[in-house]
């Protein structure tokens, strides 16, 4: 088990952190990331993602849809030939659709049919038997090929409780070995998906794995949620790209199971940051400052109590259970309007100065007037309030 970023543990942190066993990460950023609106990775940004993914020890990479076109065909076999974590292939309940996907060379097929009665009837346009037959002609199909097979009753949180459990008995004998359940709209909340996870248990031998969509902010925390109430694994995109706003984000999931839970999920972190850079560029979806782990003030501090504290002790207004060096970022301290005279003191040695304790007021005084303004303070600025109020320049080393 990973060694968390700090000594003490009081508060929420002092559990027992045997609420997760285990837990596994299905990466979807290639399909489900894919259908962000105005985004599509071309064959080398697959290949370029997918190369990163498997060497950080991603579990599952969901490569893509075999049957959508001749081109991600070829970027799907070539993404199974060139890794070792388990490829996987999306295919509706399609006969073509699966064939495409074994073609592909996958190691699991991902099948799915929607199971609510809105997406059976005004996006499927079949009924419930037909949408059991089908699936199960599907979970037959992968099996009888010798590929693993998952299968996602789409739409599942809105689906019919006595329905799904007829839908998960029938793919079961058909032999799936994976039942996916998609909050296909992202209406679930942490404990009502966790009472899902606990009566789809009831209704199949197939191990669980959970995807969350984010439209009201909770993919994350229902994801976490279903690992915590027994679910095998979470699929998740980089960044949290995706349908609409999104799917639980890879670094939020991974993060949070290791660190708050203290769970190994067997993923090496320090990876984290470059790809969420990798991801932003190829996806042209960049990622919001304020995006948790990854965003650029996650480990920025500008206010003169944090900034203070955080240079004394970094632990004081960082989590300290997670920290920029596990995945693989730098922490900032950042000159503004709301800069305290620490902040300042750090900025102007690192720069070169060895500044008195009243040179430093008076260029904190010179920041904070400057940034009032709206203005960035660069490292230009800096010298220049330095040379303002006189402050001898005794390194030879200054940063650039
Ligand atoms: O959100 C969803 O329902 C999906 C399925 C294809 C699993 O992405
Ligand atoms: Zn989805």
């Amino acid at each position: 088990m990973r060694v968390r970023g700090n000594g003490f543990f009081q508060g929420t942190l002092a559990h027992n952190n045997d609420e997760i066993d285990d837990a596994r990460i299905f990466d979807t950023t290639l399909r489900d990331g894919e259908q962000t609106p105005r985004t599509s990775f071309d064959y080398d940004d697959k290949r370029e993602i997918a190369a990163l993914l498997d060497g950080m020890g991603v579990h599952v990479i969901e490569a893509g849809f075999p049957a959508n076109s001749e081109a991600e065909f070829e970027a799907v076999r070539d993404v199974a030939e060139a890794t070792d974590a388990t490829t996987c292939g999306l295919a509706r309940v399609v006969e073509s659709d699966v064939e495409a996907a074994i073609d592909a060379g996958v190691d699991m097929v991902h099948v799915f049919a929607s199971t609510s009665d809105i997406q059976i009837e005004d996006s499927m346009h079949a009924t419930r038997e037909e949408v059991v037959e089908r699936s199960v002609a599907a979970v037959e199909q992968v099996a009888d090929a010798g590929v693993e097979v998952m299968y996602s009753p789409m739409d599942v949180t809105r689906t019919d409780p006595e329905y799904l459990a007829e839908v998960l008995e029938a793919v079961d004998a058909a032999g799936v070995d994976w039942v996916n359940l998609p909050d296909t709209v992202g209406i679930a909340t942490p404990s009502r998906f966790a009472d899902l996870v606990r009566y789809v248990k009831e209704h199949t031998d197939a191990r669980i794995d959970v995807h969350c969509h984010d439209d009201f902010g909770m993919a994350t925390a229902n994801a976490v949620e279903g690992i915590v109430a027994g679910a095998d694994q979470a699929q998740v995109s980089v960044n949290g790209i995706g349908e609409r706003a999104g799917n639980a984000a890879l670094e939020e999931v991974v993060m949070a199971i290791e660190s708050l839970y203290g769970v190994d999920t067997g993923i090496d972190t320090t990876g984290i940051a470059e790809l969420s850079e990798l991801v932003a560029e190829k996806a042209g979806v960049p990622v919001p400052d304020n995006k948790p782990v990854v965003g650029k003030n996650a480990f920025s501090h500008e206010s003169g109590i944090h900034a203070a504290g955080v240079i004394e002790n970094s632990e004081t207004f960082e989590p300290g259970v997670m920290t920029p060096e596990m995945i693989g970022a730098e922490r900032s301290i950042v000159l503004g309007k709301h800069t305290g005279t620490n902040a300042v003191r750090q900025h102007l040695e690192e720069a070169g100065y060895e500044p008195t304790d009243d040179e430093v007021v008076a260029v904190t005084k010179r920041v904070k007037e400057h940034a009032a303004g709206k203005r960035r303070v660069t490292t230009d600025d800096l010298h220049e309030f330095a040379a303002d109020v006189g402050i001898e320049r005794e390194s030879a080393e200054v940063r650039a």
